[in-house]
């Protein structure tokens, strides 16, 4: 069975994207069939990854105008990918009723020739219907959180939206805990304990993380021994074992 785990905090920047990007090239070095689903209208990981002008992206399978094998690209870093673009944004407008989406997106997954063993999304920063949309569709969700304020609240806004899945589907995803990214410890974000589990290890703040995207890497793939490449990994192992 395809498992599909949603990266998702209703905040800018806190990590998602990264963390994302990251997991994936963690799953697949640990030679899990992953698929990492743009699931954002601004496509930041389309962008990263250098997939200009897609044929079809997820909005296309979403309303089953593509199959999700036309859609799929391979990437030059062993995980496979489905891109996005702004025309993800529509989605919002369409229909209040998700499970047509739900539906469809699993059907897709398992007519590929290939079955993925893990599905990653990387969503939006804004309390918006796709990012409902992406914990209907998830099994499982880790939040990356900063320290600030607003990474924090949005964090538990997440918390809220999966128990709202609830209308689309019979069981709700399985939150997996806060991650704290770019340099937030344990420590900063105290107030999340009541909410649930905090995951160790933090990621570590590091200049290289953005060098790298502006390279269309993952810092895995060029600073394999630095601290967040480490902590990605043993984040990934760990994640996979709860999975
Ligand atoms: N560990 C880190 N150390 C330093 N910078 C980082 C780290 N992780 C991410 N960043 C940088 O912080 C910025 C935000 O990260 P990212 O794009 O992953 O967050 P996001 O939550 O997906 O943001 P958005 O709201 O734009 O979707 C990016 O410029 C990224 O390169
Ligand atoms: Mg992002």
């Amino acid at each position: 069975m395809t498992k599909i785990l949603s990266i998702a905090n209703p905040t800018g920047g806190v990590g998602k994207s990264t963390s994302a990007h990251a997991l994936a090239t963690a799953f697949a070095e640990y030679g899990r069939r992953t698929l990492l689903v743009d699931f954002d209208p601004r496509a930041t990981l389309t962008f990263i990854l250098g997939i200009n002008e897609p044929r079809f992206t997820t909005i296309d399978v979403l309303r089953s105008d593509a199959r999700a094998d036309s859609a799929i690209v391979s990437t030059n870093h062993r995980f496979s990918f489905l891109p996005s673009d702004s025309r993800l944004s529509h989605l919002s407008e369409e229909g209040k009723d998700f499970s047509g989406f739900v539906r469809r997106f699993e059907e897709e997954l398992s007519t590929l020739d290939t079955a993925f063993d893990y599905v990653i999304l990387d969503t939006p920063s804004e309390l918006s219907r796709i990012l409902l949309l992406s914990l209907a569709l998830a099994d499982f969700v880790l939040v990356p959180t900063t320290s600030s304020v607003l990474s924090m609240r949005g964090a538990i806004h997440v918390l809220e939206l999966i128990t709202a899945t609830a209308e689309y589907r019979s069981t709700t995803p399985n939150f997996l805990g806060f991650l704290p990214a770019i340099g937030a410890q344990s420590s900063d974000l105290d107030q999340l304990h009541k909410y649930g589990e905090l995951l160790d290890p933090a990621i570590a703040k590091s200049a290289l993380v953005n060098e790298e995207a502006l390279r269309q890497q993952s810092i895995l793939n060029s600073a394999q021994q630095s601290a967040v490449s480490v902590a990605y990994r043993e984040l990934a192992y760990f994640l996979l074992e709860r999975m």
